[in-house]
């Protein structure tokens, strides 16, 4: 089993969360999707009818939500007051407010210091998580023995995240996700706190050409030579 914590980060339609998930399984560890709250964070502010734009506003609502997230890798429950918001957080309107809320600071504030209370639980009780976002090997984990920077082609990222939408149910076409994949790739990379980039010892992985079970084998086996 897998000691410690592995840090997945990367930007979206790289197979991240498919990836995390299934390693965690294999690996007998918990996982973390910090998306998922940056998603919940997104979904109460939207609900309440604040401006995603404006930061005071949603820094309060951060913290006033009252939302749980789940660490098994199979079916992890997601809550915003008590309501299963899984399919929710994944619909359009919060896809599209989701940057501007994770770049406001006093979100950030608050997100860390849950996700980093969550992994030290989750590392009581198991003794390992993989956990995926955009800042774990930078900010949320930088001691973790293994971080993996997964990268793939714009095309690639695109058509995964279209038949990711289709498979859910929502309306989709390759030519908005590529849109959707590289506005927020771009937001996220040029924020002023933590932006998304690659920890200078994380290992990069392109999965371009490689299915999920490579990916899975390729790290489990830099897990236990790390972890
Ligand atoms: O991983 P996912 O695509 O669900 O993340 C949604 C959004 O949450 C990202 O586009 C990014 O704005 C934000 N995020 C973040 N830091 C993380 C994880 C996600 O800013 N660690």
């Amino acid at each position: 089993a897998l000691r410690g914590v592995v840090a997945l980060d990367g930007p979206s339609g790289t197979g991240k969360t498919t990836v995390a998930r299934k390693l965690a399984a294999r690996l007998g560890a918990g996982y973390l999707d910090t998306g998922a709250m940056y998603r919940i964070v997104t979904l109460a502010v939207l609900r309440a009818g604040d401006d995603p734009a404006d930061s005071d506003a949603v820094g309060h609502r951060a913290h006033e939500a009252d939302f749980t997230i789940g660490t098994t890798p199979d079916h992890p429950e997601l809550r915003l007051a008590g309501e299963d918001v899984a399919a929710d957080i994944r619909g359009p309107e919060v896809t599209q407010a989701v940057s501007a809320v994770s770049a406001v600071p006093q979100v950030r504030e608050l997100l860390v210091s849950r996700q980093r209370r969550i992994i030290a639980d989750v590392l009581a009780e198991t003794g390992g998580i993989v956990v995926e976002g955009r800042d774990i090997g930078t900010v949320v984990a930088p001691e973790s023995p293994l971080k993996v920077y997964l990268t793939a082609s714009a095309d690639v990222r695109a058509a995964r995240r279209s038949g990711q939408d289709s498979a859910a149910g929502r309306q989709s076409s390759v030519e908005a996700a590529r849109e959707s994949v590289q506005r927020r790739d771009h937001l996220d990379s040029t924020r002023a706190t933590s932006p998304l980039r690659a920890a200078e010892d994380a290992v990069p992985v392109d999965t371009s050409e490689l299915t999920i079970d490579q990916v899975i084998v390729a790290l489990s086996e830099l897990a236990c030579r790390r972890g």
